[in-house]
């Protein structure tokens, strides 16, 4: 599904992307693009997010 229309970008291009990215911009730069209208960014932001919950689910504890 296409998220950034302006860069014609789709989740899982920018899922990829957001793995260990800090911020949307890094997303934007690893696809070899920038934001334009900005309307995606509240969901590129909610990507990272997932991919981190996710990539933080997937480390081993410490502890164990
Ligand atoms: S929809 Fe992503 S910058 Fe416009």
């Amino acid at each position: 599904m296409y998220i950034c229309i302006c860069n014609a970008l789709k989740d899982k291009e920018l899922a990829a992307a957001s793995s260990n990215a800090r911020t949307v911009a890094d997303v934007f730069r690893r696809c070899g693009s920038r934001p334009q209208c900005g309307k995606c960014l509240p969901d590129v932001a909610q990507i990272i997010e997932d991919v981190r919950a996710m990539e933080d689910d997937q480390l081993p504890l410490a502890a164990e």
